[in-house]
């Protein structure tokens, strides 16, 4: 039958969108499709789950619906690889706050760049091995801020050194913050591992890298006081140099020891005019098309989200870093793998029975 072909055509569209990129690997979405009236139509409805959303990391969803946004941005890219012009409304009916997108779909050509954007979609992942000295050329950062704005974001390249220090600072404050909030600890601990359909393989995370589960990996201090492992010299200097310097916190260098950021990454803020749930979908939408851009030139990305989730060091980072109109969304780090390395073990996604809406 002519309609159950198309929904199990959308249904895979659907599987395409969730290979995208999500906080803790939570796939914070759900998906409801319809084949529509002919065999050339259907429509594709993208839900939040909000038992999903991290409440010690992200109380207020902001990486839920990142996480969504990038999820709806693969489903059109998607969709336009398989020969299906997408035609999107963005949170449609105020009333379901958890209906993000329906997303109308109508059989037309091809996409030209349908093999480059699918294998693009194949080979994105989140690999946080330390990347080469290379740097990241500056022109190529600014095409990738083009593209990523072209969703309705402002993504800003950070090009000069002194914008680059006071990050760095930032990003030290914010590990800091995070470290002695127990909540948040055991949060990042029970998604590593969490399961064969979500959460983040322990092998994807390699250990002292400078990422956000070095932390959630060390001991937990609260088990044992005398243990002084955990206090890192990273967080004791990173603390004395924001706590020394409150009149302009980035007047003095931090010993950082396990910085998440080398010299030679490339840096890019996605920022939005506005800080609401529009705000955040296309943040995510502009994180995905960004992405997809860069795996395509070979070169890997790396979500910051620690210094979004903390308020302090995200308003400081919007006033002191921004100029203070636009709201930071998320920092990625961008730059070259060694070209031998091995593959990393790929993230699990979540069965598509299991995120279908019947
Ligand atoms: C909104 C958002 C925030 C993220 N924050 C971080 C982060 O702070 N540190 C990190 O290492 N990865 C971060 N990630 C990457 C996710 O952990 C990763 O996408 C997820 O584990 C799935 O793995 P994959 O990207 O390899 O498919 C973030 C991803 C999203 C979408």
């Amino acid at each position: 039958m002519p309609s159950h072909a198309t929904r199990t055509e959308l249904a895979a569209l659907v599987g395409l969108a969730c290979r995208a990129p999500s906080v803790h690997n939570t796939q914070p979405w759900l998906w409801r499709v319809e084949a529509g009236a002919t065999r050339d139509t259907g429509t594709v409805e993208l839900y939040a789950d909000p038992a999903r959303r991290l409440p010690a990391a992200d109380p207020t969803g902001r990486n839920l619906l990142l996480s969504c946004g990038a999820a709806l941005h693969h489903l059109r890219v998607g969709a336009a690889a398989h020969g299906w012009r997408a035609e999107v409304e963005r949170i449609p009916d105020p009333s379901r706050p958890d209906l993000l997108a329906s997303v109308s779909l109508v059989r037309d050509e091809v996409a030209p760049s349908a093999a480059r954007d699918l294998s693009a979609i194949a080979a994105r992942v989140t690999d946080r091995r330390r990347f080469t000295s290379w740097p990241v050329p500056d022109a190529r950062l600014e095409h990738l801020a083009q593209i990523g704005s072209l969703e309705g974001a402002e993504v800003v390249p950070l090009l000069d050194l002194t914008r680059r220090h006071r990050i760095d600072l930032l990003f030290a404050r914010a590990r800091v913050q995070q470290a002695g909030d127990l909540r948040l600890r055991e949060e990042q601990r029970l998604w590593i591992h969490h399961s064969l359909r979500d959460g983040i393989p322990a092998a994807a995370v390699p250990a002292g890298a400078g990422s956000r589960f070095d932390d959630a990996l060390l001991p937990d201090p609260s088990a044992d006081p005398a243990d002084t492992s955990y206090d890192v010299s990273c967080n004791a200097s990173c603390n004395a140099a924001y706590d020394t310097g409150l009149d302009d916190p980035f007047l003095t260098e931090p010993a950082v020891d396990r910085s998440a950021v080398a010299t030679s990454d490339g840096m890019l803020i996605v920022s939005t005019p506005d800080d609401g749930p529009l705000d955040q979908l296309r943040a995510g939408e502009a994180l995905s098309a960004l992405w997809l851009r860069a795996t395509t030139d070979r070169l890997s990305v790396v979500p910051l989200s620690q210094v979004i989730e903390v308020e302090e060091t995200r308003e400081a980072l919007r006033h002191q870093v921004l100029d203070g109109t636009t709201h930071p969304q998320l920092v990625v780090r961008l730059g070259w793998q060694e070209i031998a390395r091995s593959t990393l073990p790929r993230t699990p996604r979540r069965d598509l029975d299991d995120v279908l809406l019947h």
